[in-house]
């Protein structure tokens, strides 16, 4: 993998994946709360955090985060209402918000409005970049997370970073608007500057689906805008935590 510096957790299954990812999460969150009395988070959206939102809302990790602290973000989203069935929002909604004491002004959504539409996406996309204005700077001047949580699609995407698109060349935004040739779909996403920068990143990969793509994401020497994920995962700030079956065919002696 680019500049393997990762560090890479695998469990036997996602419960456990999500089990243990909550934690760190959860740690995170102590810890930023605890030196700046405040963690700033952008949270994935698709089916595999879903498990880890539940964790996050049960009781016993619930009550050791600090949410008065918490101030919460999306890397990227599909242009729809915030209660529609596609909304990443919706779903985090639904898995935690609905179950936890977070304050509802430390809440941003990316996109409040839209039917899959060029200027709902254009708008939220830069309503968006001033919103995270609010957030402490990178040395050189970026907005920068504490945690920024990841996932990554079968052909190597990660946040709304698709394979061959233009935001992958993004150099000035931090949120950008992209239309997704193959989901003829518009999607509003956190840029790489942004993400590259984020403190920690947190990556969730799981599913038999995904261990192709992760093989060759490992052997692939150099990041290629043809795996996007390539430009980001050999970080040292990245922390990965795959299941066995997304794991089964590295080479952990590597
Ligand atoms: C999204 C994402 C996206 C996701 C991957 C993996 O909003 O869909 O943030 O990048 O992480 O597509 O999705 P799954 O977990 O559903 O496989």
């Amino acid at each position: 993998m680019p500049n393997s510096q990762a560090h890479l957790h695998v469990f036997s299954d996602s419960q456990q994946v999500a089990s243990q990812a909550a934690l760190f999460w959860a740690q995170q969150a102590r810890q930023a709360a605890a030196q700046q009395d405040a963690f700033y988070v952008a949270l994935s959206g698709g089916a595999t955090p879903r498990l880890l939102y539940q964790q996050l809302a049960q009781d016993d990790v619930a009550g050791q985060i600090p949410w008065q602290q918490v101030h919460l973000y999306f890397g990227d989203e599909r242009v729809v209402p915030p209660d529609h069935p596609d909304s990443n929002y919706r779903m985090v909604r639904e898995n935690l918000l609905d179950h936890v004491p977070l304050p509802a002004s430390q809440i941003h959504p990316m996109v409040l409005q839209g039917n899959n539409n060029e200027t709902s996406a254009r708008r939220a996309a830069s309503a968006y970049a001033q919103e995270l204005q609010q957030l402490p700077t990178s040395a050189d001047g970026w907005p920068q997370f504490d945690l920024l949580m990841l996932g990554m699609g079968a052909d190597g995407h990660t946040a709304s970073l698709f394979p061959g698109t233009t935001i992958l060349q993004e150099q000035q935004q931090s949120v950008t608007s992209v239309y997704v040739d193959k989901l003829e779909a518009w999607r509003v996403s956190l840029t790489l500057p942004v993400i590259q920068r984020a403190k920690t990143l947190l990556l969730l990969i799981c599913g038999d689906d995904k261990a192709e793509r992760l093989k060759q994401v490992f052997e692939t020497p150099a990041p290629t805008d043809d795996m996007p994920i390539t430009h980001i995962i050999g970080q040292a700030n990245v922390h990965l935590y795959l299941d066995q079956a997304a794991a089964r065919l590295l080479d952990m002696t590597k």
